[in-house]
Protein backbone atom coordinates (compact mmCIF):
# COMPACT_ATOMS: atom_id res chain seq x y z
CA UNK A 1 0.00 0.00 0.00
CA UNK A 2 0.87 3.37 -0.86
CA UNK A 3 1.76 6.04 2.04
CA UNK A 4 -1.27 8.55 2.30
CA UNK A 5 -1.28 11.61 1.06
CA UNK A 6 -2.64 14.89 2.45
CA UNK A 7 -3.37 15.54 6.24
CA UNK A 8 -4.64 12.16 6.94
CA UNK A 9 -2.87 9.39 8.62
CA UNK A 10 -3.04 5.84 8.08
CA UNK A 11 -5.28 4.14 10.32
CA UNK A 12 -5.25 0.63 11.93
CA UNK A 13 -2.22 -0.06 9.24
CA UNK A 14 -4.85 0.78 6.01
CA UNK A 15 -3.69 3.35 4.11
CA UNK A 16 -5.05 4.96 0.74
CA UNK A 17 -5.16 2.75 -1.90
CA UNK A 18 -2.61 2.86 -5.02
CA UNK A 19 -1.91 6.88 -6.06
CA UNK A 20 -1.86 7.27 -9.90
CA UNK A 21 2.05 7.75 -9.85
CA UNK A 22 2.42 3.66 -9.52
CA UNK A 23 0.02 3.36 -13.30
CA UNK A 24 1.08 1.03 -15.46
CA UNK A 25 -0.44 0.50 -18.65
CA UNK A 26 -4.04 -0.41 -18.13
CA UNK A 27 -6.67 -2.21 -19.75
CA UNK A 28 -9.24 -0.20 -21.39
CA UNK A 29 -12.43 0.56 -20.05
CA UNK A 30 -15.33 1.56 -22.61
CA UNK A 31 -18.22 2.99 -21.84
CA UNK A 32 -20.64 2.95 -23.99
CA UNK A 33 -24.11 4.70 -24.87
CA UNK A 34 -27.09 3.32 -23.64
CA UNK A 35 -29.57 2.01 -25.89
CA UNK A 36 -33.69 1.05 -25.16
CA UNK A 37 -34.52 3.25 -22.44
CA UNK A 38 -37.78 1.59 -20.59
CA UNK A 39 -40.88 3.46 -19.79
CA UNK A 40 -41.55 4.37 -16.50
CA UNK A 41 -39.42 4.79 -13.59
CA UNK A 42 -36.39 4.63 -15.93
CA UNK A 43 -33.81 7.46 -16.09
CA UNK A 44 -32.87 9.02 -19.33
CA UNK A 45 -30.28 7.58 -21.80
CA UNK A 46 -27.09 9.00 -21.23
CA UNK A 47 -25.54 11.57 -23.77
CA UNK A 48 -22.27 12.33 -24.68
CA UNK A 49 -18.85 10.95 -25.86
CA UNK A 50 -18.10 7.31 -24.79
CA UNK A 51 -15.40 7.65 -22.42
CA UNK A 52 -11.94 5.33 -21.84
CA UNK A 53 -10.76 5.15 -18.61
CA UNK A 54 -7.84 3.46 -17.45
CA UNK A 55 -8.10 1.74 -13.89
CA UNK A 56 -5.31 2.36 -11.63
CA UNK A 57 -6.22 -1.28 -9.91
CA UNK A 58 -4.57 -2.61 -13.21
CA UNK A 59 -1.19 -1.78 -11.61
CA UNK A 60 -1.86 -4.84 -8.78
CA UNK A 61 -2.26 -7.58 -10.73
CA UNK A 62 -3.53 -9.58 -13.75
CA UNK A 63 -7.09 -8.80 -14.89
CA UNK A 64 -9.34 -11.01 -13.30
CA UNK A 65 -12.79 -10.25 -14.52
CA UNK A 66 -14.91 -7.42 -16.72
CA UNK A 67 -18.28 -5.90 -16.56
CA UNK A 68 -19.19 -4.47 -19.74
CA UNK A 69 -21.54 -2.72 -20.30
CA UNK A 70 -23.96 -3.96 -17.62
CA UNK A 71 -27.69 -2.90 -17.89
CA UNK A 72 -30.68 -4.44 -15.46
CA UNK A 73 -33.95 -3.23 -15.66
CA UNK A 74 -36.85 -4.79 -13.20
CA UNK A 75 -39.89 -5.23 -14.03
CA UNK A 76 -42.54 -3.98 -11.86
CA UNK A 77 -45.96 -5.15 -13.02
CA UNK A 78 -48.38 -3.10 -14.73
CA UNK A 79 -45.58 -1.94 -18.09
CA UNK A 80 -43.71 -0.25 -14.77
CA UNK A 81 -39.95 -0.95 -14.92
CA UNK A 82 -36.85 0.25 -12.69
CA UNK A 83 -33.72 0.51 -14.36
CA UNK A 84 -31.40 -0.53 -11.18
CA UNK A 85 -28.39 -0.42 -13.17
CA UNK A 86 -27.21 1.67 -16.40
CA UNK A 87 -24.51 0.96 -18.28
CA UNK A 88 -21.91 -0.02 -15.65
CA UNK A 89 -18.36 -1.11 -16.61
CA UNK A 90 -15.02 -1.57 -14.91
CA UNK A 91 -12.63 -4.27 -14.16
CA UNK A 92 -11.50 -6.29 -11.33
CA UNK A 93 -7.51 -7.07 -11.04
CA UNK A 94 -6.07 -9.55 -8.51
CA UNK A 95 -4.53 -8.19 -5.69
CA UNK A 96 -6.69 -4.98 -6.00
CA UNK A 97 -9.41 -3.68 -3.87
CA UNK A 98 -12.66 -1.51 -6.07
CA UNK A 99 -14.92 0.29 -4.25
CA UNK A 100 -18.56 0.68 -5.10
CA UNK A 101 -19.72 3.69 -2.98
CA UNK A 102 -23.17 4.93 -3.11
CA UNK A 103 -26.73 5.08 -1.22
CA UNK A 104 -29.03 2.89 -0.55
CA UNK A 105 -30.86 1.97 -3.86
CA UNK A 106 -28.26 3.30 -5.97
CA UNK A 107 -27.71 -0.51 -7.71
CA UNK A 108 -24.42 -1.19 -5.83
CA UNK A 109 -25.91 -4.91 -4.86
CA UNK A 110 -27.84 -5.73 -8.63
CA UNK A 111 -24.05 -4.78 -9.95
CA UNK A 112 -23.11 -7.81 -7.69
CA UNK A 113 -26.03 -10.05 -8.44
CA UNK A 114 -25.06 -9.51 -11.99
CA UNK A 115 -21.19 -10.53 -11.69
CA UNK A 116 -22.15 -13.58 -9.21
CA UNK A 117 -24.50 -14.90 -11.49
CA UNK A 118 -27.20 -14.43 -9.04
CA UNK A 119 -29.26 -11.85 -11.80
CA UNK A 120 -29.23 -11.53 -15.21
CA UNK A 121 -28.18 -8.48 -17.24
CA UNK A 122 -30.71 -7.27 -19.40
CA UNK A 123 -27.85 -6.19 -21.44
CA UNK A 124 -23.93 -6.40 -21.07
CA UNK A 125 -21.65 -9.08 -20.45
CA UNK A 126 -19.71 -10.11 -17.58
CA UNK A 127 -16.31 -11.56 -19.10
CA UNK A 128 -13.92 -13.78 -17.20
CA UNK A 129 -10.83 -15.63 -18.69
CA UNK A 130 -11.97 -13.92 -21.94
CA UNK A 131 -15.44 -15.57 -21.92
CA UNK A 132 -18.59 -14.30 -21.04
CA UNK A 133 -20.31 -16.07 -18.12
CA UNK A 134 -23.51 -18.72 -19.28
CA UNK A 135 -25.55 -19.37 -16.45
CA UNK A 136 -27.27 -21.56 -18.78
CA UNK A 137 -24.18 -24.08 -19.30
CA UNK A 138 -24.81 -25.53 -15.33
CA UNK A 139 -20.77 -26.87 -15.55
CA UNK A 140 -19.45 -23.97 -16.59
CA UNK A 141 -21.25 -21.89 -14.56
CA UNK A 142 -20.45 -24.43 -11.68
CA UNK A 143 -17.13 -23.74 -12.31
CA UNK A 144 -17.50 -19.67 -12.05
CA UNK A 145 -19.61 -19.94 -9.12
CA UNK A 146 -16.02 -20.81 -7.12
CA UNK A 147 -14.23 -18.51 -8.94
CA UNK A 148 -16.75 -15.69 -7.89
CA UNK A 149 -18.13 -15.57 -4.15
CA UNK A 150 -20.16 -12.85 -3.07
CA UNK A 151 -19.97 -12.25 1.03
CA UNK A 152 -23.51 -10.69 2.22
CA UNK A 153 -23.78 -7.99 4.76
CA UNK A 154 -25.84 -9.79 7.22
CA UNK A 155 -23.65 -12.35 8.28
CA UNK A 156 -26.57 -14.01 10.78
CA UNK A 157 -28.78 -14.85 8.00
CA UNK A 158 -25.96 -15.93 5.79
CA UNK A 159 -25.11 -18.59 8.08
CA UNK A 160 -27.79 -21.53 9.01
CA UNK A 161 -28.56 -21.36 12.46
CA UNK A 162 -29.21 -24.74 13.02
CA UNK A 163 -25.52 -26.22 11.65
CA UNK A 164 -22.31 -25.87 13.42
CA UNK A 165 -19.24 -23.85 11.96
CA UNK A 166 -17.37 -27.00 11.28
CA UNK A 167 -20.72 -28.32 9.06
CA UNK A 168 -20.88 -25.33 7.28
CA UNK A 169 -17.14 -25.26 6.02
CA UNK A 170 -16.72 -28.89 5.53
CA UNK A 171 -19.49 -28.75 2.81
CA UNK A 172 -17.59 -26.19 0.34
CA UNK A 173 -14.36 -27.98 1.10
CA UNK A 174 -15.43 -31.21 0.14
CA UNK A 175 -17.52 -29.40 -2.58
CA UNK A 176 -14.97 -27.21 -3.90
CA UNK A 177 -11.48 -28.78 -3.22
CA UNK A 178 -12.39 -32.31 -3.81
CA UNK A 179 -8.85 -33.23 -4.14
CA UNK A 180 -8.66 -32.68 -0.23
CA UNK A 181 -7.87 -35.80 1.90
CA UNK A 182 -7.78 -34.48 5.29
CA UNK A 183 -11.07 -32.04 5.56
CA UNK A 184 -10.67 -31.52 9.44
CA UNK A 185 -6.86 -29.83 8.55
CA UNK A 186 -8.51 -28.03 5.48
CA UNK A 187 -11.13 -26.30 7.95
CA UNK A 188 -8.63 -25.54 10.57
CA UNK A 189 -6.84 -23.99 8.32
CA UNK A 190 -10.03 -21.46 6.84
CA UNK A 191 -10.58 -20.89 9.98
CA UNK A 192 -7.16 -19.71 10.87
CA UNK A 193 -6.89 -17.57 7.57
CA UNK A 194 -9.35 -15.32 9.05
CA UNK A 195 -7.78 -15.58 12.84
CA UNK A 196 -10.32 -17.70 14.36
CA UNK A 197 -7.97 -19.30 16.45
CA UNK A 198 -8.08 -21.75 18.56
CA UNK A 199 -9.43 -22.99 15.14
CA UNK A 200 -11.00 -26.25 17.91
CA UNK A 201 -13.08 -23.62 19.70
CA UNK A 202 -15.11 -22.51 16.55
CA UNK A 203 -15.53 -25.74 14.59
CA UNK A 204 -18.53 -27.24 17.39
CA UNK A 205 -20.06 -23.55 18.17
CA UNK A 206 -23.37 -22.62 16.42
CA UNK A 207 -23.94 -18.85 14.68
CA UNK A 208 -25.86 -17.70 18.01
CA UNK A 209 -23.00 -18.70 20.29
CA UNK A 210 -20.73 -16.19 18.26
CA UNK A 211 -20.23 -12.32 17.97
CA UNK A 212 -21.36 -10.62 14.60
CA UNK A 213 -17.54 -10.39 13.88
CA UNK A 214 -16.90 -14.24 14.63
CA UNK A 215 -19.72 -15.02 12.27
CA UNK A 216 -18.91 -12.69 9.44
CA UNK A 217 -15.35 -13.99 9.64
CA UNK A 218 -17.08 -17.60 8.83
CA UNK A 219 -18.80 -16.17 6.37
CA UNK A 220 -15.35 -14.74 4.85
CA UNK A 221 -13.78 -18.27 5.94
CA UNK A 222 -16.91 -19.86 3.72
CA UNK A 223 -16.59 -18.06 0.71
CA UNK A 224 -12.92 -19.12 1.11
CA UNK A 225 -13.15 -22.48 0.91
CA UNK A 226 -13.97 -22.36 -3.21
CA UNK A 227 -10.40 -20.87 -3.24
CA UNK A 228 -12.22 -18.35 -5.00
CA UNK A 229 -9.88 -15.47 -7.31
CA UNK A 230 -12.80 -12.87 -7.14
CA UNK A 231 -14.72 -11.71 -3.15
CA UNK A 232 -17.39 -9.46 -3.88
CA UNK A 233 -17.88 -8.18 -0.32
CA UNK A 234 -21.59 -6.18 0.21
CA UNK A 235 -21.33 -3.88 3.00
CA UNK A 236 -19.42 -6.33 4.84
CA UNK A 237 -18.93 -4.54 7.75
CA UNK A 238 -22.31 -2.03 8.58
CA UNK A 239 -23.98 -4.67 10.10
CA UNK A 240 -20.95 -5.12 12.97
CA UNK A 241 -20.42 -3.44 16.10
CA UNK A 242 -18.48 0.19 15.21
CA UNK A 243 -15.66 -1.35 17.39
CA UNK A 244 -14.82 -3.98 14.79
CA UNK A 245 -14.91 -2.72 11.72
CA UNK A 246 -11.57 -1.83 11.18
CA UNK A 247 -10.21 -5.21 12.21
CA UNK A 248 -12.56 -6.54 9.67
CA UNK A 249 -10.96 -4.31 6.70
CA UNK A 250 -7.59 -4.70 8.10
CA UNK A 251 -8.54 -8.67 7.86
CA UNK A 252 -9.86 -8.46 4.18
CA UNK A 253 -6.85 -6.27 3.28
CA UNK A 254 -4.65 -9.00 4.47
CA UNK A 255 -6.39 -11.50 2.53
CA UNK A 256 -6.74 -9.99 -0.96
CA UNK A 257 -2.97 -9.21 -0.31
CA UNK A 258 -2.08 -12.76 0.63
CA UNK A 259 -4.53 -14.73 -1.65
CA UNK A 260 -4.37 -12.06 -4.35
CA UNK A 261 -7.82 -11.67 -4.31
CA UNK A 262 -9.69 -9.28 -6.49
CA UNK A 263 -11.99 -7.54 -4.19
CA UNK A 264 -15.40 -5.87 -4.63
CA UNK A 265 -16.13 -3.57 -1.62
CA UNK A 266 -19.58 -2.06 -1.44
CA UNK A 267 -19.93 0.55 1.00
CA UNK A 268 -21.91 3.36 1.71
CA UNK A 269 -19.24 5.13 3.57
CA UNK A 270 -16.82 7.09 1.15
CA UNK A 271 -14.55 7.14 3.92
CA UNK A 272 -13.49 3.58 4.49
CA UNK A 273 -13.45 3.56 0.61
CA UNK A 274 -10.50 5.71 0.51
CA UNK A 275 -8.63 3.64 3.28
CA UNK A 276 -8.98 0.53 1.32
CA UNK A 277 -9.35 1.15 -1.67
CA UNK A 278 -7.75 1.26 -5.23
CA UNK A 279 -9.96 2.99 -7.14
CA UNK A 280 -13.57 4.26 -6.04
CA UNK A 281 -16.74 4.10 -8.22
CA UNK A 282 -19.32 6.28 -7.20
CA UNK A 283 -22.61 5.16 -8.20
CA UNK A 284 -26.04 7.21 -8.18
CA UNK A 285 -29.38 6.48 -9.61
CA UNK A 286 -28.11 2.81 -10.95
CA UNK A 287 -24.70 4.55 -13.06
CA UNK A 288 -20.89 5.41 -12.00
CA UNK A 289 -21.08 9.30 -12.04
CA UNK A 290 -17.44 9.60 -11.34
CA UNK A 291 -14.66 6.84 -11.26
CA UNK A 292 -10.50 7.56 -10.14
CA UNK A 293 -8.04 6.77 -8.04
CA UNK A 294 -9.64 6.39 -4.24
CA UNK A 295 -7.41 9.14 -3.09
CA UNK A 296 -7.92 11.34 -5.90
CA UNK A 297 -11.78 10.97 -5.98
CA UNK A 298 -11.81 11.79 -2.14
CA UNK A 299 -9.51 14.85 -1.92
CA UNK A 300 -10.92 16.46 -4.75
CA UNK A 301 -14.30 15.14 -5.88
CA UNK A 302 -15.62 16.14 -9.26
CA UNK A 303 -18.90 15.60 -9.38
CA UNK A 304 -21.70 16.87 -7.07
CA UNK A 305 -22.84 13.72 -5.61
CA UNK A 306 -19.43 12.73 -4.89
CA UNK A 307 -18.82 16.21 -3.54
CA UNK A 308 -21.99 16.39 -1.10
CA UNK A 309 -21.26 12.62 0.25
CA UNK A 310 -18.04 13.56 1.33
CA UNK A 311 -19.51 16.82 2.34
CA UNK A 312 -21.74 14.94 4.79
CA UNK A 313 -18.97 12.48 5.91
CA UNK A 314 -19.55 12.68 9.47
CA UNK A 315 -15.69 12.43 10.08
CA UNK A 316 -13.40 15.09 8.50
CA UNK A 317 -10.38 14.36 9.67
CA UNK A 318 -9.76 10.08 9.93
CA UNK A 319 -11.66 7.00 8.63
CA UNK A 320 -10.51 5.50 12.12
CA UNK A 321 -13.43 7.81 14.31
CA UNK A 322 -15.96 7.62 10.93
CA UNK A 323 -15.89 3.60 11.39
CA UNK A 324 -15.83 3.93 15.42
CA UNK A 325 -18.75 6.26 15.31
CA UNK A 326 -20.39 3.76 12.87
CA UNK A 327 -21.96 6.85 10.77
CA UNK A 328 -23.68 6.43 7.73
CA UNK A 329 -22.99 9.23 5.18
CA UNK A 330 -25.90 9.81 4.15
CA UNK A 331 -27.86 11.20 6.93
CA UNK A 332 -32.05 11.45 6.77
CA UNK A 333 -33.31 15.55 5.93
CA UNK A 334 -30.04 16.16 5.16
CA UNK A 335 -28.91 17.66 1.70
CA UNK A 336 -28.16 14.58 0.31
CA UNK A 337 -31.42 12.23 2.20
CA UNK A 338 -33.58 10.12 0.54
CA UNK A 339 -33.60 7.13 -1.79
CA UNK A 340 -31.04 7.24 -5.10
CA UNK A 341 -32.67 8.66 -7.85
CA UNK A 342 -33.74 5.12 -9.44
CA UNK A 343 -37.07 5.22 -8.38
CA UNK A 344 -40.37 6.92 -8.52
CA UNK A 345 -41.82 9.00 -11.83
CA UNK A 346 -39.90 8.55 -14.70
CA UNK A 347 -36.56 10.71 -14.65
CA UNK A 348 -35.03 12.86 -17.49
CA UNK A 349 -31.85 14.18 -17.56
CA UNK A 350 -29.22 13.44 -14.87
CA UNK A 351 -30.20 11.20 -12.14
CA UNK A 352 -29.38 13.76 -10.20
CA UNK A 353 -30.53 17.09 -11.16
CA UNK A 354 -33.87 16.97 -8.34
CA UNK A 355 -31.42 17.21 -5.66
CA UNK A 356 -27.99 18.95 -7.37
CA UNK A 357 -27.59 22.66 -5.87
CA UNK A 358 -26.38 23.51 -9.35
CA UNK A 359 -28.45 21.62 -11.82
CA UNK A 360 -29.76 23.83 -14.81
CA UNK A 361 -31.98 23.19 -17.58
CA UNK A 362 -29.72 21.05 -19.41
CA UNK A 363 -29.14 18.81 -16.73
CA UNK A 364 -32.65 18.08 -16.47
CA UNK A 365 -33.15 17.51 -20.05
CA UNK A 366 -29.96 15.09 -20.71
CA UNK A 367 -28.03 12.50 -18.49
CA UNK A 368 -24.53 12.83 -19.13
CA UNK A 369 -22.19 10.40 -19.71
CA UNK A 370 -18.99 9.46 -18.28
CA UNK A 371 -16.25 12.44 -19.21
CA UNK A 372 -12.79 12.17 -19.21
CA UNK A 373 -10.78 14.08 -16.75
CA UNK A 374 -7.37 12.24 -16.59
CA UNK A 375 -7.02 9.32 -18.10
CA UNK A 376 -7.72 7.50 -15.11
CA UNK A 377 -10.74 9.27 -13.61
CA UNK A 378 -13.84 10.50 -15.13
CA UNK A 379 -17.31 12.06 -13.78
CA UNK A 380 -20.66 12.34 -15.71
CA UNK A 381 -21.71 16.11 -15.51
CA UNK A 382 -22.58 19.01 -17.27
CA UNK A 383 -21.07 21.80 -14.90
CA UNK A 384 -18.21 20.45 -14.01
CA UNK A 385 -16.32 23.64 -14.37
CA UNK A 386 -18.88 24.90 -11.96
CA UNK A 387 -18.85 21.78 -10.02
CA UNK A 388 -14.93 21.83 -9.70
CA UNK A 389 -15.03 24.12 -7.08
CA UNK A 390 -14.46 22.02 -3.52
CA UNK A 391 -17.35 21.53 -0.98
CA UNK A 392 -16.57 23.24 2.24
CA UNK A 393 -15.54 21.02 5.29
CA UNK A 394 -15.60 18.17 2.53
CA UNK A 395 -12.53 16.21 2.65
CA UNK A 396 -12.31 13.20 4.33
N1 LIG B 1 -35.50 -8.06 -7.71
C1 LIG B 1 -35.83 -6.77 -7.78
N2 LIG B 1 -37.00 -6.38 -8.30
C2 LIG B 1 -37.33 -5.08 -8.40
N3 LIG B 1 -36.54 -4.06 -8.01
C3 LIG B 1 -35.36 -4.39 -7.46
C4 LIG B 1 -34.95 -5.75 -7.31
N4 LIG B 1 -33.71 -5.76 -6.75
C5 LIG B 1 -33.37 -4.47 -6.55
N5 LIG B 1 -34.38 -3.64 -6.96
C6 LIG B 1 -34.37 -2.20 -6.94
O1 LIG B 1 -33.21 -1.78 -7.63
C7 LIG B 1 -32.67 -0.61 -7.00
C8 LIG B 1 -31.23 -0.88 -6.64
O2 LIG B 1 -31.22 -1.85 -5.60
P1 LIG B 1 -29.87 -2.36 -4.93
O3 LIG B 1 -30.24 -3.40 -3.95
O4 LIG B 1 -28.94 -2.73 -6.01
O5 LIG B 1 -29.35 -1.04 -4.22
P2 LIG B 1 -28.13 -0.85 -3.23
O6 LIG B 1 -27.30 0.27 -3.76
O7 LIG B 1 -27.46 -2.15 -2.99
O8 LIG B 1 -28.86 -0.36 -1.91
P3 LIG B 1 -28.50 -0.67 -0.37
O9 LIG B 1 -27.34 0.21 -0.05
O10 LIG B 1 -29.75 -0.26 0.37
O11 LIG B 1 -28.19 -2.13 -0.22
C9 LIG B 1 -33.55 -0.31 -5.82
O12 LIG B 1 -34.46 0.68 -6.19
C10 LIG B 1 -34.23 -1.62 -5.54
O13 LIG B 1 -35.49 -1.41 -4.96
S1 LIG C 1 -24.65 19.83 -12.48
FE1 LIG C 1 -26.24 18.87 -13.72
S2 LIG C 1 -25.27 17.14 -14.69
FE2 LIG C 1 -23.94 17.75 -13.00
S3 LIG C 1 -24.64 16.48 -11.27
FE3 LIG C 1 -25.75 18.40 -11.15
S4 LIG C 1 -27.65 17.97 -12.22
FE4 LIG C 1 -26.21 16.37 -12.83
MG1 LIG D 1 -27.18 -3.37 -1.31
Amino acid sequence: MTEPTGNVPAVGGLAPGAAAGGLVPAAEIVVTEQSGAPAVNATADQVGEPAVVESVAASRGPLAMEAIGLNKVFKLGRGAVLQAVRDVSFNLYQGAVIALVGESGSGKSTVAKLLAGQERPTSGEVIVDGKPINVRNTRSFRAYKSHVQYVFQDPFSSLNPVHTVGYDLTRPVRLHQPGVKDVPAAVTALLEQVRLTPAAQFVVKYPHELSGGQRQRVSFARALAAQPTVLLADEPVSMLDVSIRLEMLNLLDDLRTRLSLALLYITHDIASARYFADEVLVMYGGQIVERGPAEDVTQHPAHPYTQLLIASAPDPDNLGSSLRAGNVVVGPGGAIAGKAGNVGPAQVGCPFSNRCPIADDKCRRENPALQLLTPVRAAACWRLDVAASPVAGGSI
